[in-house]
């Protein structure tokens, strides 16, 4: 085996950084680094219990902010979120640091030497970065990661002439604190009328009349993180306004995807034009998504499924049924696990260029930990 990489890894503790972790131990990652985890808040106490078996030779947590420490790691995997890269990366390179930074936030995504990650999907671009001394590997937007994960085949073969998207984003997007706050509202709603639902002879617009009012009279504590309801209703903006009409993460879906398939401005090659508008339902941590694309040409739609089916070993072409869309198309079918179902696929009825898809994927998996944890893995083989 390689060296191990001596690999600081901060953030493990919140809630991508836990489903990173239990990733890394199901395909034994750490076999393959010299782990050392650092804390933001509790530098100095003992590596928890819970993480003996991965903590390497170190006793005691090291301090996430103390670039000199930091700077002894040849990687530094966070999931610890965008404040912490924007305060520590630029004091890190500042002070020479030559190492790998893997994140998921969105601080260093679009700067022209980070690659964004996705490797079934652009593993050409990383291998070309890595051949350039590209140093920053950045996990990209969730929607945008289970999107390509999906229908990237097409993108790869060049079918596609645009793209336009209606996200159904879960809670998990928003944080833990925003999945506990989704279930709080349910219970509070279900909770406002149950004495008339366990009555099979009260009138359902009674039991409405009342929801609504229930949810129109939430509290700001029972609506902090959401700032309205979400529980029985959807929230069509994700994210901060830009003031041109779109929101951050509507922005992100055309960025970030012609980034990573290293098209557009900085690639030589014109941008493929991908728009949405993007929503937050009522999902627990799967994000969903309803796509039409223009096709550059009339291609069959077996041959269409076919590319898709065999663009990587997660994605599952889903046959356009009832029966089979109801079993294996549906955030709580696809939540835990690496599937990417895509279904729903049919020629629309504006022309045989049109194509109609609908895709799922865990946010916190492909959407988040797992695109980072493989590009630990290809350092480790570099
Ligand atoms: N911005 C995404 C969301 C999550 O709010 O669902 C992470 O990319």
């Amino acid at each position: 085996m390689a060296r191990k990489l001596v690999t600081g890894i901060v953030g493990w503790r919140g809630m991508v950084g836990s489903v990173l972790i239990d990733r890394m131990r199901a395909e034994r990652d750490f076999d393959h680094i010299e782990t050392l985890l650092f804390s933001t808040s509790n530098a100095g106490a003992a590596i928890p219990a819970s993480l003996a078996d991965v903590a390497g030779a170190a006793a005691t947590l090291l301090d996430a902010n103390d670039t000199a420490a930091l700077s002894k790691c040849e990687v530094i995997l966070t999931c610890q979120g965008s404040d912490y890269t924007k305060a520590i990366y630029p004091k890190l390179r500042a002070a020479g640091w030559k190492g790998y930074w893997i994140d998921a936030a969105k601080t260093l995504r679009m700067n022209d030497d980070s690659v964004i990650v996705l490797d079934p999907v652009n593993r050409p671009v990383i291998d070309a970065a890595l051949a350039r001394g590209v140093k920053d590997y950045i996990g990209g937007n969730c929607t945008v990661s289970c999107m390509l994960m999906g229908v990237g085949a097409l993108f790869k073969a060049g079918l596609v002439e645009w793209m336009a998207a209606t996200t159904y984003q879960a809670a998990s997007g928003g944080g833990a604190q925003h999945m506990r706050e989704l279930l709080t509202q349910f219970g509070a709603l279900n909770a406002s009328v149950k004495p008339l639902l366990d009555d099979p002879a009260s009138a359902i617009l009674e039991i409405d009349r009342q929801v609504t009012a229930r949810q129109r009279s939430l509290s700001a504590n029972e609506t902090r993180n959401f700032v309205v309801p979400l529980g029985g209703s959807l929230i069509p903006w994700i994210d901060v306004d830009r003031g041109d009409g779109t929101s951050l993460e509507e922005w992100k879906g055309g960025a970030e995807t012609n980034k990573i398939l290293g098209r557009g401005p900085g690639f030589g090659s014109p941008a493929t034009p991908i728009d949405s508008i993007c929503v937050r339902v009522g999902a627990m941590r799967c994000h969903s998504q309803s796509l039409t694309l223009k096709l550059t040409k009339d291609v069959p739609l077996v041959d269409i499924e076919g590319l898709i089916a065999q663009d990587n070993e997660w994605v599952k072409v889903v046959p356009n049924t009832r029966d089979a869309t109801l079993s294996a198309l549906t955030p709580v079918a696809v939540s835990g696990t690496m599937q990417i179902p895509v279904g729903r696929l049919r020629k629309l009825a504006m022309g045989p260029q049109y194509l109609g898809a609908f895709t799922i994927g865990d946010q916190l998996l492909w959407g988040a930990a797992e695109p980072l944890r493989r590009m630990l893995r290809i350092l480790c083989k570099a």
